[in-house]
């Protein structure tokens, strides 16, 4: 325990964020914290996880609020008094252009998808401080680049890739690194959770995507994406900051 990092996931009980708790798990140095807001993902990624379950704390709270945000930091303040690394994860997406998405949809998808990042790091920030190495990750989207599929979230995650910089450049003084990891498309929950694609309808996609990918498959997200994300947390990057790193299978080519 003494040497292991303390890093909080979240977004933690699904998708990418579930897939890196598993493959930190594999990796046997980390200390792992993972936030999400409900009951129902927190028992599934508990069953799945099965008997390393008792090797993750599964908070339960939003992000975007900020009285949740405190929570999280009282919890790790209390337990391990420090933080070495932010796996920032936790999003949600509606598809819709300007014409079909209402305004409650755009707020709520730059709330979770780009202001919690920036509260949930201002928070945690005196924590993060006494982290060793300390690395904050933030799971953006090879759609802050390319416009479809939802104008909220592309818009979230283009102000995400900026948030990344602007923190990589101002946090480097306390030798904190801030970088990003944007995917295509990853075969997780999100779509079917977001209510835009029925699960049958969501894998018929997943299937019919497979041929616009160079390597001829969408990602997955623990052998695909976790391992850079840690890369990224790990001591094999110290010198990386402010870097938005693509992991898309060669779609954007
Ligand atoms: N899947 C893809 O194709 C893809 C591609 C590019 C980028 N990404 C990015 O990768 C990240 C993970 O996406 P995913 O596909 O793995 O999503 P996912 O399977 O839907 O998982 C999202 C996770 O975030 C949690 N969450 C959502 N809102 C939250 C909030 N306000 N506070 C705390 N937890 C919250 C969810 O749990 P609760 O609902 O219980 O809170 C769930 O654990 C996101 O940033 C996404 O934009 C995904």
């Amino acid at each position: 325990m003494k040497n292991k990092k303390v890093i909080l996931i979240t977004g933690g009980t699904s998708g990418i964020g579930f897939g890196t708790i598993e493959y930190l798990l594999e990796q046997g140095n980390y200390e792992i914290i993972s936030v999400s807001r409900g009951d129902k993902n927190i028992s599934l990624a508990k069953g799945k996880l099965g008997e390393k379950a008792n090797q993750v704390i599964f908070l339960q709270g939003d992000v975007s609020k900020e009285e949740d945000c405190k929570k999280i930091y009282n919890e790790i303040e209390r337990k391990y008094e420090k933080l070495d690394g932010l796996v920032n994860s936790a999003a949600i997406i509606k598809l819709g252009g300007i014409e079909e998405q209402t305004l409650e949809e755009w707020n709520n998808a730059l709330n979770i998808n780009l202001t919690a990042i920036f509260l949930l790091s201002k928070t945690l920030l005196p924590l993060l401080k006494k982290g060793t190495n300390t690395s904050i990750v933030n799971i953006s989207s090879m759609s802050s680049n390319r416009a479809g599929g939802s104008i909220a979230y592309c818009a979230s995650k283009a102000g995400v890739d900026m948030l990344t910089k602007y923190m990589g450049q101002e946090l480097g003084k306390y030798n904190i690194r801030v970088n990003s990891v944007n995917p295509a498309a990853v075969y997780t929950n999100t779509y079917v959770a977001s209510g835009d694609y029925t699960q049958e309808g969501y894998d018929k996609w997943s299937e019919e995507k497979a041929p616009l990918y160079p390597l001829g498959r969408i990602g997955d997200a623990k052998k695909d994406v976790a391992p850079t994300i840690e890369f990224l947390l790990s001591d094999k990057s110290l010198w990386t900051t402010g870097a938005v790193y693509l992991v898309d299978g060669g779609k954007s080519i």
